[in-house]
């Protein structure tokens, strides 16, 4: 299709042959009504052309019964199209040749004994509603350049797409090509900024060289194998929305997208309720693991449609991480944005897991050691306490630039992404005290106000620091505490909201998968694994339990001394005083509700009545 002298006859017939199928100019199917008409030089009308584009769509359905065919027809407008499409959408490409004005013209005036003028050219151009749904070619290629790209295009139908080849998106499709799968790769084309990004990378990396590159969506969404199979893999937020109004008109009913972002959960939630009324199927899919990750193996958390999630699974558990007996780091977790929200909990985890280790870090220089020292210190703990972040700070801490270590020179500012912050709001919201994530969070927004830091610094920082009178093996010990309440207050929140949601997420299964792959890896979450399949509530364990109660007196002396030396541990700090709020039978609340009842009439329940009824009292009497 396109308007009058983009080549359609020429294009139409080759590619015909390229595809061993019959060729029909749709221009030789006028009725003679019509032709009559052209003779005189009067324009078509809509209901001229009815029946003759209802005669093509009958060809089409002919020939679809026997091996299909090629058909050139101008279609200018999506009215006609969707006459010509009747009943056989599914079994249509649209190939659309697509020229500028001055090209176009060019042509036809190369043409012998051309007919077209100015005038006419333009009102096909006014006329054109280009389509969403076609292929679209540019006519400055060469016919045979045309007609490779069309033949890979529609005869190579691909089995899985990546929308957006940032880090990540780059990383998880080459991981993808590794494990054998035939891939189409999308990037958008953005002058001068993001220029053939997908044909570059096929070219860059060898095993994507039979991965199909494209900049145009529709071409990318007609390259695949229906129901499609798309990947989306970029950044969270609206771009997500936007990208999902874009494919929309290219998609065809059951076909599925997979949102690898980091979205979040709500949106998630509002995005499958939105494709579903479209008919497209929509997994909200969590992955962890970072650059290194998406390429030699995330670790992925899947949720929404589970019929959809059995179609995309052979993909995901592919590329996935192996745990310990070799399954898949990847595993169905629930209903709409589950997915996304164990992810977000992960990142929330993780934000108290890096916290405690820039604590432990504090408190060991405070003990006079240099970072190479500390390094080896932690070195040491991989025996007892061993986790990927634990690997990264030891690498981190080795590293110098000259005779300098690097971190020394880098700006203690912490950024964010947001994951945390949503955590803290989930925990919040579900009345989950979940603290440490909320401590880990606002302590990196705090490192982000350097100058009234330094500024307090001024008035209040001791100039000469008293070194704390603990043990390495002690700061260990407290960092181990810590790291168990880290997990409980996590595996918490998301087994409320489990509840809250009626996910039904396992959260077993959900250590497993977290086991490899992702950021918050661990020896503790493999013990996890065991621990969560007998209760959800870890602190009922008696083995975690027993091993609370022997690091209680580290944690204690760590955070006594380390506020004592005015030193900068409030992860720690609060593992701590979280467990002496919270392991208690009889808390102070009872100050707290008569608070309430005195300045609000708030009413609270009485210890000596077991109705659970409501008292007030007067209290200024
Ligand atoms: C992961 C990471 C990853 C990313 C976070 C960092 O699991 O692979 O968590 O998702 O690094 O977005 O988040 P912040 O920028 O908020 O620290």
């Amino acid at each position: 299709m396109g308007v009058s002298g983009v080549g359609k006859s020429t294009i139409g017939s080759q590619l015909a042959k390229a595809l061993g199928v019959p060729f029909y100019d749709g221009d030789d199917y006028h009725p003679k009504a019509n032709i009559e008409k052209m003779e005189k030089g009067q324009p078509l009308t809509d209901d001229d052309r009815f029946g003759w584009l209802q005669q093509l769509n009958h060809l089409a359905s002919n020939q679809l019964k026997i091996q299909g065919c090629v058909i050139a027809c101008s279609a200018l407008k999506e009215s006609y199209r969707q006459i010509l499409q009747k009943d056989i959408q599914g079994s249509v490409t649209w190939v659309f040749l697509s020229g500028t004005f001055e090209t176009v013209k060019k042509r036809i005036l190369a043409r012998k004994n051309h007919f077209m003028g100015e005038t006419l050219l333009q009102s096909q151009f006014d006329t054109l509603e280009e389509p969403l749904n076609a292929i679209k070619i540019d006519i400055r290629s060469t016919p045979d350049e045309i007609i490779t790209v069309l033949k890979n295009t529609m005869q190579e139908k691909t089995q899985f797409g990546v929308l957006g080849l940032g880090v990540m998106g780059k990383s998880l499709s080459r991981n993808l090509a590794q494990k054998g799968f035939q891939l189409s790769l999308f990037n958008r084309h953005v002058d001068t900024l993001e220029e053939k990004v997908a044909l570059k990378m096929v070219n860059e990396h060898q095993e994507l060289a039979s991965a199909l590159p494209f900049d145009d969506l529709a071409s990318f969404v007609q390259s695949l194998q229906v129901p499609r199979k798309i990947m989306l893999m970029v950044n969270a937020g609206e771009t997500v929305d936007r990208v999902i109004d874009d494919l929309l008109p290219h998609l065809s009913a059951n076909d599925i997208l997979i949102d690898g972002g980091n979205s979040n959960y709500l949106k998630t939630k509002e995005r499958f309720d939105y494709l579903k009324s479209k008919h497209i199927h929509f997994v909200g899919a969590g992955v962890s693991g970072g650059e290194e990750g998406a390429l030699k193996g995330p670790c992925i958390m899947p949720s929404g449609d589970e019929k959809a999630y059995i179609e995309v699974r052979p993909f995901l558990e592919a590329i996935a991480a192996r745990d310990k007996d070799d399954r898949a780091c990847c595993a169905y977790i629930g209903n709409e944005g589950s997915g996304h929200f164990v992810k977000m909990v992960h990142n929330g985890i993780e934000y108290v897991e890096m916290q405690l280790l820039a604590e432990v870090y504090a408190l060991l220089k405070s003990l006079g050691y240099n970072l190479d020292e500390i390094a080896n210190i932690l070195a040491s703990w991989k025996e007892t306490t061993a986790s990927y972040l634990l690997d990264i700070s030891i690498d981190i801490l080795r590293k110098k630039e000259g005779s300098d270590w690097l971190v020394n020179k880098i700006l203690d500012k912490a950024g964010n992404k947001g994951t945390g912050n949503w955590t803290t709001i989930a925990t919040a919201q579900k009345g989950i005290p979940s603290t440490m994530i909320a401590t880990a969070l606002f302590a990196r927004y705090a490192s982000a106000f350097k100058e009234e830091r330094v500024a307090a610094s001024a008035h209040f920082e001791q100039k000469k620091k008293q070194a704390p009178s603990i043990s390495k093996k002690e700061i260990m010990e407290a960092y181990q505490f810590a790291r168990i309440i880290n997990h409980y207050q996590g595996f918490r929140l998301i087994a409320e909201a489990s509840k809250k949601y009626g996910w039904n997420i396992n959260l077993s299964e959900l250590a497993r998968i977290w086991t490899n792959g992702c950021i918050i890896k661990s020896d503790l979450m493999v013990e996890l694994v065991e621990v969560l399949k007998e209760q959800e509530n870890i602190l009922n364990n008696a083995t975690l339990v027993k091993q609370l109660l022997s690091l209680k007196p580290s944690i204690k002396k760590v955070v006594a001394a380390g506020v004592l030396s005015e030193l900068p541990i409030p992860c720690l700090s609060e593992s701590i005083q979280f467990l002496n709020n919270f392991a208690v039978a009889i808390s102070t609340a009872n100050i707290i509700q008569a608070q309430r009842d005195y300045f609000g009439a708030h009413t609270y329940q009485r210890t000596d009545d077991q109705t659970g009824k409501s008292h007030h009292t007067n209290w200024s009497e």
